[in-house]
């Protein structure tokens, strides 16, 4: 059987749905698509791909945001997110992330998002077998955050736990 390197593994379309609906239809951007696509990608409206480099492109004028980053490397796409979300303009960002703790990334991320979900289900990303860790998906959000928190809570609460960080200056 081939494998699939883990950097380029597709969001399964269960969760594609899911994630369409909480952004109402649709997504804006998805910045790591893989590079030889041929339209298999095709769930938001506009698509970057390697060549593109995400990283080094402005996000802000994009409202509602998915992202499966490349695992090897996920600091710099938590990084982006949060330099995004802190720009003053009105975007969301859900990413797909590993449930991987003791990670710079893990804890900029816990730091940071609005609300983690941590996934019961293990998935699989080829059909066939599931994959081996557990996995999250992460919400970042700056405006209207109450009302947002609740439509994130009925739209993911049947897929596992939301937990959400407590502020440690109280
Ligand atoms: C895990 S795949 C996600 C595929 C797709 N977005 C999905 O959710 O089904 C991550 C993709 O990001 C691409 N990628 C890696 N670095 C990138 C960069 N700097 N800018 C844009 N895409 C990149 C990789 O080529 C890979 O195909």
């Amino acid at each position: 059987m081939k494998k699939i390197p883990r950097d380029t593994y597709r969001t399964p379309l269960q969760i594609i749905e899911k994630v369409k609906t909480f952004y109402d239809t649709k997504i804006d951007l998805d910045p790591a698509v893989p590079l030889l696509d041929n339209g298999k990608n095709t769930h938001a409206t506009v698509e970057w791909n390697i060549l593109d480099d995400a990283l080094t492109k402005d996000w802000s004028e994009f409202r509602t945001i998915y992202i499966n980053p490349p695992y090897s490397d996920i600091l710099p796409w938590i990084r982006k997110t949060v330099e995004t979300i802190n720009n003053g303009n009105d975007n969301q960002i859900l990413l797909l992330l590993l449930n991987s703790s003791g990670n710079r990334w893990f804890k900029l991320m816990l730091q940071e998002s609005e609300c983690v979900l941590f996934m019961d289900e293990r998935i699989s990303f080829d059909g066939k077998s599931r994959f081996m860790k557990g996995l999250l998906i992460v919400y970042f959000n700056n405006k209207n955050r109450k009302k947002r928190l609740k439509r994130f809570i009925s739209e993911f609460s049947s897929m596992g736990e939301i937990v959400k960080r407590v502020e440690s200056n109280g």
